[in-house]
């Protein structure tokens, strides 16, 4: 007997701070377009149980928590055709986590390349969560029978492993339960690099703020880091094959296409033989018309964050009338009275 899937979508941001355009193309924007045209439920959440496996100042992953859920409102998530929560407001997370941990093997742990990153030389002195994040990234999706979970590239073995869980479990129960998940990686056009190294992607944590552009910038901060966006002293390509050898002119370009929704081949026919001196007012023109209101708008709900805390409560009240039922059944399946 072969279960059928409803078409349902999952995936989660930590609130560890610092939303940049990275996180607005490379994420939120698609969880946008999906939760518009893709014919998908849509589940998104806000992964502070994740943030915790290295350490957060609790006052400051409040905070973090609320403006990533106003990043989310802001940029289009709407809290009645999403269901937009917290994952420590929906304990079923924790609870499938948990029989994961029994599922997934040391041996498929530690050849994660993220703990292997994260932990560094020491991992002795690394949290045991940090090493069992994965089982619980894969209870996030696993608890709401999730079938697609768009990802960056770097969570691309995760959702292996999430696969990987899935069968063992349906194979060692002998049932057909939970579902194999498909993930949809972003294209390398959204992959927004630094503003100072074309080679290096956005990073919140680059000392640079001038690197990278935050959600929560304003039309001036916008304007300057565009403006001293490091480029070089060529004019744009008349083909995507002239930006071979020209991270940073390929990194504007691909931000370009991707906030007025074109594409690379578009921007260069638009803008070939043109300097930067033309392209970059254009480019700030685009980037304060797209994201100026969305810090705008993120910087009002932060001003009044019960209103927050209630989508907050409402979203993991929904996210539960999923869980639950599937929780319940996992129980049944491992022999788990309830
Ligand atoms: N690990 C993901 C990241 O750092 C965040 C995450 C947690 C996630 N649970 C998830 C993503 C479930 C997709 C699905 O980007």
């Amino acid at each position: 007997m072969t279960q059928t899937f409803i078409p349902r979508v999952f995936s989660g941001i930590q609130p560890s701070g610092g939303l940049t355009l990275g996180n607005y193309l490379g994420a939120i924007k698609r969880f946008v377009d999906m939760q518009e045209n893709g014919g998908f439920e849509t589940v998104y959440c806000m992964v502070d149980l994740h943030a915790i496996t290295v350490w957060q100042n609790p006052e400051d992953l409040r905070r973090n928590t609320r403006e990533l859920c106003a990043g989310f409102i802001a940029s289009g998530i709407d809290p009645e055709k999403s269901i937009l929560f917290n994952q420590s407001q929906v304990p079923e997370h924790v609870q499938l986590a948990w029989i994961f941990n029994c599922v997934a093997r040391m041996g498929w742990m530690k050849r994660m390349t993220q703990w292997k990153d994260k932990a560094g030389k020491n991992t002795e002195n690394a949290s045991l969560g940090l090493f069992g994040y994965p089982a619980l990234m894969a209870a996030d999706i696993l608890i709401y029978h999730a079938t697609h979970v768009p990802v960056g590239d770097d969570q691309k073995q995760h959702l292996e492993l999430t696969r990987d869980i899935a069968a063992k479990f349906n194979n060692d129960f002998d049932v057909d339960f939970f579902p194999i998940t498909e993930p949809v990686i972003e294209g390398a056009a959204t992959r927004v690099m630094s503003l100072r190294d074309g080679s290096k992607k956005m990073s919140k944590s680059d000392p640079s703020d001038l690197s990278r552009l935050n959600m929560t910038d304003d039309a001036d901060a916008l304007a300057k880091k565009i403006r001293k966006a490091k480029t070089d002293a060529e004019p744009l390509p008349d083909s995507i094959e002239g930006l071979e050898g020209r991270p940073e002119a390929r990194n504007l370009v691909n931000i370009y296409a991707a906030l007025s929704d074109s594409n690379a081949e578009a921007v260069i026919t638009e803008f070939s033989g043109h300097q930067f001196g033309t392209f970059k007012p254009r480019l700030v023109d685009l980037a304060i018309e797209k994201l100026a209101p969305i810090s705008n708008e993120m910087s009002r709900l932060m001003q009044d964050t019960s209103e927050i805390d209630k989508i907050l409560a409402r979203g993991a009240e929904r996210g539960r009338t999923i869980a639950a039922p599937i929780l319940a059944k996992t129980y049944d399946i491992v022999g788990m009275l309830r």
